[in-house]
């Protein structure tokens, strides 16, 4: 059973606990997610990067990206990452989707800085990736499974190993639960509204990864401005 409540103009969804086997859960529906994104899109850069500069620099370095490549970015956002990504592959196959037509035209204003680069942008959604099963070298989702209910993670991962080549590389960067003083304001925030969090909270993924046979090479946290945040590397 789903219970639906609304507060500052956008409704939420919850499970009727909010609490999946003790850890916090999404409240807000991936129904409304994208319209949420929409919203913050003119200052989600800010956010970005005060707070997730470091974990998605770290990301960056971890993805090891040679031209040539086929990489796919799930929740581009508005292409900080991606722009990242297209740079250092310049001639192989970028590929960025999100649920966000806001977010998503921030990406495309910033990757049209860039020439004599191949990238391709488009509305998506990560259930359901409209890519070849195996045809992927790097695949990278950036602060997205905090917003996915516990119950709707595995329905996800299964789409990346679907499309993962074997030996493929998956890097995930998230909200994560707080390790170090002061990193649990953020769950004090989202406590007290989701929506604020822009539907954000802290999970762990490594244990999923590898039941779902990925094979977890790095997981580090780190905070900034009291955020916390994990960086995985993870191969198929
Ligand atoms: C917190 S923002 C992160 C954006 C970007 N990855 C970054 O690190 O700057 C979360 C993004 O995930 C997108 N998103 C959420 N659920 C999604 C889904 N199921 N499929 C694709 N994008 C999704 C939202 O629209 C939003 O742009």
């Amino acid at each position: 059973m789903k219970l639906r409540f609304s507060c500052c103009g956008v409704s939420c969804c919850a499970t009727p606990s909010f609490f999946s086997e003790g850890k916090l859960d999404a409240r807000v529906s991936q129904d409304e997610i994208g319209h949420v994104y929409d919203r913050l899109s003119g200052v989600y850069d800010i956010w970005g990067k005060l707070t997730e500069s470091r974990a998605r620099r770290r990301a960056i370095e971890l993805a090891s990206i040679e031209d040539g490549q086929s990489v796919l970015e799930v929740a581009v956002g508005t292409g900080l990452a991606f722009f990242e990504i297209v740079q250092r592959n310049p001639s192989g196959r970028n590929v960025g989707i999100d649920l966000s037509t806001g977010m998503l035209s921030k990406a495309r204003k910033r990757l049209g800085k860039l020439s004599g680069v191949q990238y391709e942008l488009s509305i998506g959604t990560a259930f359901d990736l409209q890519v070849e099963n195996e045809s992927v070298d790097l695949l990278m989702n950036n602060y997205m499974f905090d917003l996915i209910p516990y119950e709707e993670m595995d329905m996800v991962l299964m789409e990346f190993k679907r499309v993962l080549k074997a030996g493929g590389r998956l890097i995930l960067v998230n909200m994560t639960e707080g390790e170090k003083w002061g990193s649990k304001l953020y769950d004090f925030i989202y406590n007290l509204s989701p929506k604020a969090m822009g539907g954000c909270r802290g999970v762990r993924l490594s244990e999923k990864l590898k039941s779902h046979g990925f094979t977890v090479e790095v997981r580090e946290y780190h905070q900034q401005l009291l955020f916390p945040s994990e960086v995985i590397l993870a191969r198929k």
